[in-house]
């Protein structure tokens, strides 16, 4: 594949293969007593980490957006424009079915008002950054993404620790995240992004979403203290970052992104969108079926 290395206005700079489509899905699910209260491997942290993140995600999401739509209409390339929309599209599906699962949190007595109120501060400081440092965060962050949608889809066991009431949001939102892994970074390339920016602003978004998720975390199980158990918590700590775990494991993936020549499409994980693709459509709502899409742009 040819790489560009300096893009101008005028040259194709999308990566994405071809065999991967980019278009949004609303899936409506929904989230009730079929969902047990620790449903990710019957554990207390994971359970309550893994609320935490979905609690990022609806402004999150909306962050990614904004950042990449300040350069909309700079993208010459119509190959990248699609993907552009196509990636807006799927951000917005992200995060509605994110507010539902919130609410199913919040439900549980959980502070997720709170929670959202803080990283509202948290993302308005962000927004005040020069706009290509904005998007050098939501490069960073859909690097992270895509890490962590690969490991979810190439583990079966990972997979198989949550419970199928879960299974499928998980899985339909890391199969999104690896078709538009490369979107905001080929937009940052265009607009001229560099090396420095993104190596930097990878290290700073770690250390933020490591404070923001540790905090989130933190704030559900205090909320949550009679289920408290120091055993439940020594496992989910090795399970993410013991031997294999499932932060552990990212590492090399994530220091990949440091190399000079790095595009999200060196490593080719194409495959696994085609192998779960349409066990994932069959949970598509019945109102969402036949191409009722929606998209926010
Ligand atoms: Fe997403
Ligand atoms: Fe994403």
């Amino acid at each position: 594949m040819l790489r560009t290395k300096t893009a101008t206005t005028d040259t194709p700079v999308s990566h994405t293969p071809d065999n991967v489509s980019i278009k949004p899905q609303r899936m409506g699910f929904e989230f009730g007593e079929q969902v047990p209260r620790y449903w990710l491997d019957n554990n207390y942290l994971l359970s309550h980490m893994m609320n935490a993140l979905s609690v990022l995600f609806p402004q999150g999401e909306q962050f990614f957006v904004d950042s990449v739509r300040q350069y909309r209409d700079q993208i010459t390339d119509p190959k990248l424009k699609e993907e552009v929309r196509g990636f807006i599209g799927q951000e917005a599906m992200h995060s509605l079915e994110h507010v539902a699962m919130n609410q199913h949190v919040r439900d549980q007595g959980m502070p997720v008002d709170d929670m959202e109120k803080h990283l509202a501060v948290v993302l308005g400081i962000a927004s005040k950054l020069p706009r290509r440092h904005q998007l050098a965060i939501t490069c960073a962050l859909e690097h992270m993404t895509a890490m962590m949608a690969d490991m979810l889809l190439e583990r079966d066991d990972v997979r198989e620790d949550m419970h199928e009431s879960m299974r499928p949001l998980w899985m339909w939102h890391a199969i999104e995240e690896t078709e538009h892994k490369a979107v905001t970074y080929d937009v940052f390339k265009q607009v001229g992004g560099t090396y420095a920016e993104r190596s930097f602003y990878l290290a700073f978004s770690t250390a933020a979403l490591g404070v923001m998720a540790t905090y989130f975390t933190t704030r559900m199980m205090l909320n949550d203290p009679k289920h408290f158990s120091l055993k439940d918590a020594g496992k989910g700590l090795w399970r993410m970052w013991g031997k294999n775990g499932t932060f552990s494991s990212l590492i090399p993936s994530w220091l990949e992104y440091f190399k000079p020549d790095f595009h999200p499409w060196d490593h080719d994980n194409s495959e696994v969108i085609a192998r779960f693709k349409s066990e994932i459509e069959q949970h598509i709502a019945p109102q969402y079926k036949n191409g009722n899409r929606r998209t926010l742009q």
